[in-house]
């Protein structure tokens, strides 16, 4: 199952990535470009890092 459709990666690749080594989206978008177009697919990647949406809060908030 597709998590990032603009860069066609599956679910099983972000675990890959996951596997390797990242621990956040930046990591994940570093190996394999998920997350890196639309943003989408990022509270997937999100979910499957095991960070909810509180990475995305944090983000948000420094943001701003
Ligand atoms: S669906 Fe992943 S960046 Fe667009």
């Amino acid at each position: 199952m597709y998590v990032c459709i603009c860069r066609a990666v599956t679910e099983a690749v972000v675990r890959g990535c996951i596997a390797d080594g990242a621990r956040t989206v930046k990591d994940v978008v570093k190996r394999c470009e998920a997350g890196s177009g639309c943003g989408t697919c990022v509270g997937k990647i999100l979910a499957l890092l095991g960070t909810g949406t509180s990475e995305l809060g944090n983000s948000l908030q420094h943001s701003a």
